[in-house]
């Protein structure tokens, strides 16, 4: 949601700050800006659009300068033209922002009567000249952001430059992220490591409230005008592979990824079919007391959650309630004793996730009731894993496709050795049953590889859908929540209308939608809900509807007439729903391509929302 990259050095940055852009684009796409600080004054260019309309423009202008900061913009007030894009200028200040300034509406009018001239619609614009305005008592930079920050209302991350301080960056984290680069003669701002990668592997992670002042030599972070210090963090390599490879999208290379990312979630957890000793050792105390489970999660992540619900009551007997972030930290929920609190979250940084974590801690801590939180996450430095009791990372490595895939079922992977170890430690589940579950764990990573050898014959399939305007997806029990998850795959890649239902709901309204022109995609494990589905399929042919089967190879459902059948690798029930999510992530990555859409950054979307 946004993205800001900056930097102080010796050489110029110029191509430092595109390239950084670039890796940041997953954050907003729309518009994007840069601003150097050379010969004495601000150096600007903005573009509509990718940052490669940015780059033809700072190549053709030759701007250098070894002081900057940049942008990448995903619209929230104002257009996404030039005049909104960051930079934004006020006499010699230039700043970039992240996030919302809830009060700036106030801050403006204030600033106009001061008589300041607004060149943007943005909130953002009000920063730059509330600097220029408080510069004007004397204080040095640093002083002035210091005085200016209590101003601001929201949630923020602000990158600003001045022309005549050329050797000093200043970077403010409020509510949105913000990290450090550190350099040797040369440090950097960024709103995700990702994009520094090319330039260091050490970092030193901003804390809210941080007000950073980076030069060529130093980094001086400040709490209320007190120095403090952050600690520096190498990354290993591992976690810098962001490359796409040999493949056409981010999305296409992280489909395959999964195996061996599944593996990699499953190694921290377990020790042949039995949990590791050390695997949420420092948990065991909170998983003892609890009485129930709240999850809270967003889009692709609170689907993970609604398959977990299945897992938590059906396996170990516990109550599991799982709820949109965006309705629940609005809603006043009652907060019960004993309960675990479970944000499920590929960033960890989603702005409805972390307002509702922090809200519910706040209204536990004011009626003193003992409950616990633990964040499920892709990312180990996040707001959401430093501010929960307890973590479980999903260790898929960086996502970049803005449609989530793999960082979706190592969730489900690390969710159900959740319930496995929560399970074990309240001896609810019978050791037999860890065993089973645990060796159809590591047999897994095998099966995905058989499912993903299905592509052809997907791709197939995906053919017929290029001309379609809606499609239904049906699904029963944990399929449910697959089916919800293919409908969104494919609506926000394709532009397709889609919406997924479990499939008892059929005639309770969409059946109603079903004509010769209305694909239905249905998942089909080998479960005990088989009969019904079929029964529910044979509701859709009655009515002319074309259905589009991922089924189990030994679930009798064969290919006729407008039933194409993709025979998907048997699996135990209870991970049917991490390998049927295979087929429809596949399904929505070839339609995309065929309607020749843009994969990997589709509309209107980003891949971190870090507002509201
Ligand atoms: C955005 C992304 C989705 C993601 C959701 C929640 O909408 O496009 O892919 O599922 O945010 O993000 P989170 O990082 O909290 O999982």
């Amino acid at each position: 949601m946004c993205g800001i990259v900056g930097g102080v050095a010796e050489r110029s940055i110029t191509n430092i700050l595109i390239e950084g852009l670039k890796r940041l684009e997953y954050r907003g796409y729309d518009s994007a800006g840069v601003a150097l600080v050379g010969q004495g004054q601000i150096l600007r260019e903005r573009r509509v659009g990718k940052v490669v309309n940015l780059e033809s423009a700072v190549t053709e202008a030759q701007i250098l300068g070894s002081l900057g900061i940049a942008h990448t913009r995903w619209a929230t007030h104002g257009k996404p033209t030039e005049n909104n894009a960051h930079p934004h200028v006020s006499d010699q200040v230039a700043v970039v922002h992240n996030g919302i300034i809830e009060n700036y509406q106030e801050l403006k009018q204030d600033l106009i009567a001061l008589g300041y001239h607004f060149s943007s619609e943005t909130d953002s614009e009000v920063v730059a000249h509330l600097i220029t305005e408080a510069l004007k008592s004397g204080a040095p930079l640093l002083q002035a952001v210091e005085q200016i920050v209590p101003k601001l209302k929201g949630a923020f991350a602000l990158g600003i430059v001045h022309s005549d301080y050329p050797d000093e960056l200043i970077a403010v984290r409020e509510g949105s992220p913000l990290v450090i680069g550190v350099g040797i003669g040369e440090n950097f701002i960024s709103s995700d490591q990702l994009a520094l990668l090319p330039v260091t592997n050490r970092f030193m992670y901003l804390e809210e409230g941080d007000i950073a002042l980076l030069t060529r030599e130093k980094i001086e972070v400040f709490v209320q005008g007190q120095l403090v210090e952050r600690p520096v963090k190498e990354l290993d390599a591992t976690v810098t592979n962001t490359s796409k490879g040999n493949y056409k999208h981010y999305m296409l290379k992280e489909i395959h990824e999964q195996p061996e990312a599944i593996q990699q979630t499953l190694s921290q957890a377990l020790n042949g079919n039995a949990l590791r000793e050390d695997f949420l050792k420092d948990a065991v105390i909170d998983f003892n007391q609890i009485q129930q489970i709240q999850i809270i999660a967003c889009g692709t992540s609170y689907h993970a959650g609604m398959i977990a619900k299945y897992w938590f009551e059906q396996l170990i007997d516990l109550p599991c309630q799982v709820e949109i972030a965006s309705e629940f930290r609005y809603r006043s929920p009652v907060i019960v004793d004993r309960t675990l609190y479970i944000c499920i979250s590929q960033s960890g940084e989603t702005a409805d996730t972390l307002a509702a974590l922090r809200d519910t801690q706040k209204r536990a801590a004011a009626k003193h009731l003992m409950i616990s939180t633990l964040t499920i996450c892709n990312v180990a430095t996040s707001s959401m894993v430093r501010e929960t009791n307890h973590h479980l990372l999903t260790l898929a490595g960086p996502e970049i496709g803005v449609a989530s895939t793999k960082a979706f079922t190592t969730q489900l992977t690390a969710l159900m050795l959740l319930v496995l170890k929560i399970g074990q430690v309240k001896q609810t589940l019978a050791d037999s049953v860890l065993a089973e579950i645990a060796a159809d764990l590591w047999h897994l990573p095998k099966v995905i590889l058989a499912a993903l050898q299905k592509d052809a014959s997907i791709l197939g399939l995906s053919e017929l859908f290029v001309e379609k305007n809606h499609c239904l997806f049906l699904g029963r029990g944990t399929e449910f929540p697959i089916a919800l998850e293919g409908a969104l795959k494919l609506k926000e890649i394709s532009y397709i209308h889609a919406e997924g239902y479990a499939a008892g709901e059929l005639k309770h309204g969409p059946l109603a939608l079903v004509d010769n022109d209305m694909p239905v995609v249905i998942l089909a494990p080998k479960d005990d809900m088989l009969d019904k589905l079929k029964s529910n399929m044979e509701e859709v042919q009655a009515r002319g509807g074309e259905l589009f089967v991922f089924a189990d190879e030994n679930s009798g459902i064969q290919s006729q007439d407008r039933q194409h059948v993709v025979k998907i690798p048997s699996v135990s029930n209870w991970l049917a729903p991490i390998v049927y999510s295979i087929p429809v992530q596949l399904l929505s990555y070839h339609v995309a391509v065929l309607r020749g859409t843009d994969v990997d950054q589709p509309r209107n979307l980003a891949k971190s929302v870090t507002v509201e």
